[in-house]
């Protein structure tokens, strides 16, 4: 897509990706998405990001039709993800003597990127730099979502240019909000659950920040420019990012899958041990539900036992996608335990502490195995497993 203008010598000169399906591996992107760049044209030149190293030719002659490569002043690196800065060198070759502006902890990857000689400059919180009426000013606001991220404001425009934060996948070549009629808050939030929730404290202080700039107008590195919802996507991302209050009443989820319904008897009866302790439990087969229905609760908690059977010397398949599915969460001290019925070698518990230790759960029992059906001995381990979780939580 060509350039458009987003205000008075501001322009977009991205690139669109209506058919991408898959975003960093992980988040499917049925819509699409748009790379953003935004060029600044003013006495000086200044270009925001650039974008993914498959559109460079696009970008380049997008960039070409406004300014003479020769001109360009400054490249404000944002973050060095490669999906923005995957143009970066093939732009260094046009614009050799441009100076690339960025976050004091960008300076190593901008090199590690680029792998040549530029003019890198770092820019402080606050900085400014006047372009000759217009005045541009850096906000540091690391790990939002690599340490090396920064924002950028231009004054004149109330104009906000977050980097990730505030984007989603959506591709349209409308590029307004406003003039694609659509409710984007589902696209924020799944966005913000996939990029952002594990950095909801940086969030918060990012905000905080936020809340000394007057802003009319919001141009993220992904989906269209935000016009008419600054103030709602931002109390969104307000209330998204704010800590969980503390439960009422102790929670623990058991989740657990059976081959022959012997793991099933011990969550049964943990479950069931854990109720009498006064613990507000859930219980899931793992094969009868979706995961991701279960990452809120599983945030919100305060303690999950996870069981299952040993199956080729592994935890089962159901397991494994429960437990890779953690790592967006924080779940730093909550507590976690594991169980499951074993025939002859029982390393599905083992494995399973290992992995939510990773997870940063606190695990400070034993993981309880039964030899196939579990006898009174075994089920009594299991209530001990229940008592000694649930004396944990209260604690
Ligand atoms: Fe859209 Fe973090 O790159």
């Amino acid at each position: 897509m060509k350039p458009f203008s987003i205000a008075s010598d501001i322009h977009w000169v991205g690139a669109l990706h209506p058919d991408l399906r898959i975003f960093d591996i992980i988040m499917k992107t049925k819509n699409g998405s748009t790379y953003n760049s935004y060029l600044i044209k003013a006495d000086k030149t200044l270009l925001i990001d650039t974008v993914k190293s498959k559109f460079t030719d696009l970008f380049l002659q997008n960039i070409s039709q406004l300014v003479d490569f020769k001109k360009l002043d400054y490249i404000v690196v944002q973050h060095t993800e490669p999906d923005h800065s995957g143009s970066l060198i093939a732009l260094l070759d046009k614009a050799p003597d441009a100076e690339i502006l960025c976050s004091k902890s960008a300076v190593k990857f901008v090199k590690n990127t680029i792998n040549r000689d530029a003019k890198i400059t770092p820019v402080g919180d606050g900085s400014t730099i006047e372009l000759g009426g217009k005045t541009v000013e850096f906000l540091q606001t690391p790990f939002l979502h690599w340490p090396d991220t920064m924002m950028t404001y231009c004054r004149e425009d109330r104009l906000l240019f977050p980097c990730d934060v505030f984007a989603n996948h959506f591709c349209d070549s409308r590029m307004f909000d406003d003039a694609i009629a659509r409710d984007f808050a589902p696209d924020f939030e799944l966005y913000f659950n996939i990029i952002f929730r594990p950095f909801k404290k940086n969030v918060q202080n990012a905000l905080a920040k936020l809340k000394n700039f007057d802003i009319q107008m919001i141009a993220p590195s992904h989906g269209p420019i935000i016009r008419s919802s600054v103030d709602a996507v931002m109390t969104a991302y307000d209330q998204w990012s704010r800590p969980l209050p503390d439960n009422a009443t102790p929670k623990c989820l058991v989740y657990y899958v059976s081959a022959h319904g012997n793991t099933a008897i011990m969550a049964k009866v943990i479950s069931e041990a854990l109720k009498q302790e006064k613990i507000d439990v859930e219980l899931y087969d793992l094969t009868q539900i979706s995961i991701d229905e279960q990452l809120d609760k599983i945030e919100a908690c305060d303690a999950i036992l996870v069981g299952s059977p040993t199956i080729n010397n592994d935890a089962v398949k159901p397991v494994w996608e429960l437990l890779t599915s953690l790592t967006t969460l924080n779940l730093k001290g909550k507590i976690a335990a594991s169980f499951g019925s074993i025939g002859w070698s029982g390393e599905s518990v083992k494995f399973i502490d290992e992995r939510l230790k990773a997870l940063k759960f606190k695990v400070p029992f034993e993981g309880v195995t039964c030899n196939l059906v579990p006898d009174d001995e075994e089920l009594q381990n299991c209530r001990q497993l229940a008592h000694q979780v649930a004396e944990t939580i209260k604690a």
